[in-house]
């Protein structure tokens, strides 16, 4: 019996001193100490021993479990100071260190001019509208006066979904919506995306931008779209622009009008960006056709307006010097981040 003890010690201390868990630990605990274990083994055993080796026996058994038991504290001790040790040099920090730098966005420059626009526009008494991209062909082409064979409607300019839905090719459909929906006196501006199948190169994209104005009211003339527009014109280019209008033709307005702004890189003189010309076409306006009141539930004989257009990219690429319509599409960080 001795014997067996003497093993018992021996065995536990070698796998004790092996343990890597707590578990592990658990496991040799059950096995040495636990109802079923070696130890409990032996000492049920004593009954069988003389009464001169029974008290001898015992007392060493009674040792050994107190060393085993002694060796399980110890080992649980160094195993959890151990696991304590490992989770504070995982979650180290080191202060010292550089901080990851957080970034910063700001807006796009298509963005930054629109916001410019806008508070022009609210400053003069409009307000800012929106309309759908995906559009019914009688608002983007019927409803505005396009007879049936304008060439804007060709497949070839136009991106169309259905035979009656489209992506709309300018923001003039606005104009339509907002006369069905409020009357006169009206003063909106709508911005948005528009879609044409153009090629993409420095100065075409097949998605741009339009700035549509409309202004509905009794005896809204020629005169009021003029000086709407020079002001405009001023308030985003400075005091010294100079707008001209070319007559035009558009199906929705009448008389109609193409705007020209004296050239804001060279104040007229003639350079590159204006093509030696002093000036820059910047949009498209005119007198709102009475078909288009019409088909708007206005009566043309009480009330008259003026819409115009304009290309909201161009006036971008003008204010900022960009040359390159693709760069305003790419996302390309080193680009946006001039701005
Ligand atoms: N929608 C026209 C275009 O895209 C511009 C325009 C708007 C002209 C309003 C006149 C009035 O070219």
């Amino acid at each position: 019996m001795r014997e067996k003890l003497e093993k018992i010690k021996l065995e536990s201390t070698t796998e004790l001193e092996n343990v890597n868990t707590l578990q592990q630990l658990e496991e040799l605990r059950i096995k040495y100490l636990g109802k079923k274990g070696e130890l409990t083994q032996v000492l049920r055993g004593m009954g069988a021993l003389s009464t001169e080796e029974r008290p001898i026996v015992g007392q060493f058994a009674n040792e050994i479990r107190d060393y085993i038991n002694e060796k399980i504290e110890h080992t649980e001790y160094c195993l959890k100071r151990r696991e304590l040790e490992n989770r504070l040099r995982n979650e180290f920090i080191d202060v010292t260190m550089p901080s990851k730098k957080k970034e910063l966005g700001n807006k796009h420059p298509i963005t930054k001019v629109l916001d410019e626009v806008k508070e022009i526009f609210v400053g003069m008494g409009f307000s800012i509208v929106e309309g759908p991209e995906i559009e019914k062909v009688y608002y983007n082409f019927d409803a505005l006066n396009h007879n049936k064979f304008h060439p804007a409607r060709d497949m070839q300019d136009t991106f169309y979904i259905t035979e009656d839905l489209l992506l709309r090719t300018q923001t003039s459909p606005v104009q339509v919506r907002t006369m069905e929906k409020m009357s006169p006196p009206i003063r909106i501006i709508a911005p948005g995306r528009v879609y044409r199948a153009d090629e993409i190169d420095a100065t075409h994209s097949p998605m741009f931008h339009q700035i549509e104005g409309l202004v509905i009211d009794k005896g809204i003339t020629m005169a009021n779209l003029k000086g709407t527009l020079d002001v405009f014109a001023k308030k985003l280019y400075g005091d010294n622009v100079k707008t001209k209008f070319r007559p035009h033709h558009f199906p929705f307005t009448e008389p109609s009008a193409e705007v020209d702004c004296s050239c804001v890189a060279c104040s007229g003189a003639g350079c590159r960006v204006c093509k030696g010309s002093g000036w820059i076409e910047v949009l498209g306006a005119g007198m709102v056709h009475p078909n288009v009141l019409r088909n708007c539930g206005i009566d043309p004989e009480v009330y008259s307006g003026f819409a115009f257009g304009m290309g909201l990219d161009r006036i971008v690429m003008l204010k900022y010097d960009i040359d390159d319509l693709r760069l305003m599409f790419e996302n390309d960080k080193r680009f946006l981040s001039q701005f």
